[in-house]
Order: structure tokens, then C-alpha cells, then sequence
């Protein structure tokens, strides 16, 4: 079930130049339309893109974010990296932190540790990614991996205000391939359940993302206490990154 404070975030991932930003026209639009002045859209374009894109939506109620950042909150000799002063001194307030793709490349649950506390007092906002493989998910170990993720990932984090957690399947990213909207909902409540157990939260916020495309976003936004989605793929285009927005909110 939808509402109309829903999170749209745009995951740009290793795509995108200086001449894709003008793609965005439509979407930033939609966000002067009265029926979408609730939702908040959340941009992550690669690094190179990021004031850009900052510049571009100043106007508007589009947020910007990085996808990744380095632990380490002082200046250093971290060669390839940037820290999320940096990701705040360019205008952004998201990041995006435990995405599988940079868990691939090497981010554990301790480092993504380190990456939400240092991101949290340079006072961005945080989406965390958790997410089991399709291998887990065959061998019934979805609860688990979730559990680790979150309680080594988050673990000493006092403050859940700043945190969005993303819920999204390992096996479902790219792939065109969703979950059935019963394990979803089964997921999504557990993945509450904790964070109500730790943090005392009432109402935490959990995205999903993973293959979200305006073909199946009908059958996505059917998930109980959903509170948006991530988009990698189809956030893309911005044609199809509206539809999703529109069958949303309707
Ligand atoms: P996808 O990516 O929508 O292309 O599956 C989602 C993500 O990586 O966050």
C-alpha cells in the first residue's frame, strides 16, 4: 500500500555525462504537479555528476546523493576516494551505503559500518542497502544474512532518523526478476521488527529496489507499508522513471 510521502531514488550507477543531465526536465516537472509535492525523489548519479546535478535541481525538491564514499570522515591520502565531507560539500544530502555492486567490490558489513557513522556526521541521510544472494535465499538463509547485515551494519548507530533501509534481493538487481509480494511483505515486516526491537522506532523506513520497472510497479506498490523504491536500470530513462512515479501515486 502506497502514500504519498514515498522515496524515489534514482541509482544512476557507473552510467551518465554532463549531457544526460538534461534528462531530468520532465522529472523535475512532475515535482511542481500539487498530486506529487509529497513524494521525495532522490537522485545518485555518479560522483563526477554530483553538483551538477545539485545545480540543476536547486529550484526543485529533488534531492542529490552519491552512491559510496570512503569511511574515513578527515581529508587523507586515500587515492580513487572521497569521503562524505566531500559528498556534503557538494550540496548532496543522501548516500547511498551497502549496495551490493559495492559490496562486490569489497565493502563489508564493519566497513559499511564505519561508512554509515562517518556519513552520519557529515549529516547526510543514508540509504542502506541489505540483501541476500540467490544462493542464501536457496539455502534459507535470508533472515540470517539480514540480520547480520543490519546488526553489524548499523551496530553502535544510535540515531535511525537519517536512515533509509533498502531492501533489495542480490538475485533481483538487473535482473528482471522480482520476488513474490508474500516473501516481500514476509521480509519487509522482519526487517521492521528488528529495527523496532533496537532502535524504538515506530515507523522506519524500508524501500525496495531491485528490477523496478513501470511493467511491474502495479504489482510492487501492492507491498504493505512500503515507503518507496530504488531504480537503478529504468531511473535511466526518464520516460519510464515517471511512469513508475505516476503508477504509483494514483
Ligand atoms: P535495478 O538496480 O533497478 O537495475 O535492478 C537496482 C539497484 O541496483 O539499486
Amino acid at each position: 500500500m502506497t502514500n504519498n510521502n514515498m522515496y524515489f531514488v534514482a541509482n544512476w550507477k557507473m552510467y551518465g555525462n554532463q549531457s544526460s543531465i538534461s534528462s531530468i526536465n520532465n522529472v523535475i516537472k512532475l515535482t511542481k504537479d500539487k498530486k506529487f509535492r509529497k513524494i521525495r525523489i532522490v537522485y545518485c548519479p555518479p560522483f563526477t555528476l554530483l553538483r551538477s546535478f545539485v545545480e540543476k535541481t536547486k529550484n526543485s525538491k529533488i534531492y542529490v546523493g552519491a552512491q559510496n564514499c570512503h569511511y574515513e570522515i578527515e581529508y587523507g591520502p586515500h587515492t580513487g576516494f572521497i569521503n562524505s565531507k566531500m559528498i556534503k560539500d557538494s550540496g548532496s544530502k543522501f548516500v547511498i551505503l551497502g549496495h551490493s555492486e559495492s559490496r562486490r567490490e569489497g565493502d563489508q558489513d564493519k566497513i559499511i559500518n564505519k561508512k554509515i557513522k562517518s556519513a552520519l556526521s557529515s549529516n547526510l541521510k543514508i540509504i542502506f542497502c541489505i540483501g541476500e544472494t540467490f544462493n542464501e535465499k536457496k539455502n534459507n538463509q535470508t533472515k540470517f544474512v539480514l540480520n547480520k547485515q543490519i546488526n553489524v551494519g548499523l551496530e553502535k548507530i544510535k540515531n535511525f532518523k537519517n536512515i533509509i533501509v533498502a531492501y533489495e534481493p542480490v538475485w533481483s538487481i538487473g535482473t528482471g526478476i522480482i520476488p513474490k509480494i508474500n516473501d516481500l511483505e514476509k521480509q519487509i515486516y522482519d526487517i521492521k521488527k528488528i529495527i523496532i526491537k533496537f532502535w524504538k522506532l515506530k515507523n522506519p523506513k524500508i524501500i525496495y529496489g531491485g528490477s523496478v520497472n513501470p511493467k511491474n510497479i502495479a504489482e510492487l506498490k501492492k507491498i504493505s507499508s512500503i515507503n518507496g523504491f530504488l531504480v537503478g536500470g529504468a531511473s535511466q530513462n526518464s520516460k519510464n522513471f515517471i511512469d513508475i512515479i505516476k503508477k504509483t501515486i494514483n
